[in-house]
């Protein structure tokens, strides 16, 4: 099937709703020629975008870094979203904001290009099976270059993925679902498109946003609701050896939600089933999300 047809949804670009594939940007975009723009992902639960100013707000810093002026108001943007979602007939929606530069003649020079551009796609949410939440994922770590402190973009959620594309496929050549990637000081950083935690003897472990880290919306919310749940969370750096100590492990982002973690290569997490937190936590996630606070 044609990648074009088969997509079902809505685009909504510069304020006008299109069908996907009659959704267009031109070559001279900036955000394909360089992958200068900025981008984030969502889904909605009772068709309403879950963290949605969280998410336009992180967009919004996005766009700061990599110094791309944001096209209309936050506000605005929350507009066109509804109207996206309300144009793909979906009763739920993976949701993408991207902000590009915009169209300009060939060269790095950002004056080049003065007209910021916004596409959100209102595309059907392709869920993990439930198998993956009761049995719960292998990964493998993969060491990998990070956009670190001192970078201009860093933290900046652009949609330059080539490094964490890469390190994902050479955790899929291996046979695992996610890339857990380890800077060049041998510490465990995120996944390629998600946040890790380890459950050290009831408190949860993550390393801190210094370490180079997407600041994860769901990384946030599972912190809020684990203290709630009187386990605490320590940010911290995570060598590879604690995961031959730690209880549970469990990696997050807002499509997949928070899925256990059973083995890193060859070292099996505690007794190699999902964990009692975690599995705790996932429920009680769902169940704010879906409750929309
Ligand atoms: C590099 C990276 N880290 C973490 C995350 C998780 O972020 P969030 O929970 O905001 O989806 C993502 C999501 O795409 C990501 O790309």
């Amino acid at each position: 099937m044609n990648a074009l047809t088969s997509h079902e949804g809505a685009v909504c670009i510069d304020g006008v709703i299109y069908r996907p594939e009659e959704a267009t940007v031109s070559v001279f975009d900036r955000g394909f020629l360089y992958g200068d723009s900025a981008f984030e992902v969502l889904r909605t639960y009772g068709r309403k975008p879950w963290c949605e100013s969280d998410h336009l707000v992180r967009l919004q810093r996005s766009c700061e870094k990599l110094l791309i002026p944001l096209p209309v108001s936050l506000d605005q943007l929350s507009i066109e979203t509804a109207l996206a979602v309300e144009a793909s007939g979906f009763s739920e929606c993976y949701l993408r904001l991207v902000i590009t530069r915009g169209e300009g003649p060939m060269g790095l020079d950002l004056a080049l290009a003065r007209n910021p551009s916004r596409m959100i796609y209102a595309l059907p949410l392709q869920l993990p099976a439930p198998e993956l939440y009761q049995h719960g994922a292998v990964v493998g770590l993969v060491h990998s270059g990070r956009v670190v402190d001192g970078v201009t973009p860093y933290g900046a959620k652009s949609s330059n993925y080539l490094t964490n594309m890469l390190a994902l496929n050479q955790a899929k050549q291996r046979g695992c679902y996610e890339a857990i990637i380890v800077d060049h000081a041998g510490e465990i950083v995120e996944g390629s498109t998600s946040n890790v935690f380890l459950v050290c003897g009831g408190r949860l472990i993550t390393p801190p946003v210094e370490a180079g880290i997407l600041e994860g919306i769901t990384r946030k919310q599972v912190i809020s609701i684990a203290h709630a749940m009187n386990h605490p969370t320590l940010e911290a750096k995570i060598r590879p050896e604690r995961l031959e100590t730690c209880d549970e492990m469990f990696i997050t982002s807002s499509i997949r939600e928070i899925v256990p973690i059973t083995r890193v290569d060859e070292i099996t997490i505690a007794d190699g089933r999902p964990g009692p937190i975690t599995l705790r936590l996932l429920h009680a996630y769902r169940e704010r999300a879906n409750l929309g606070k």
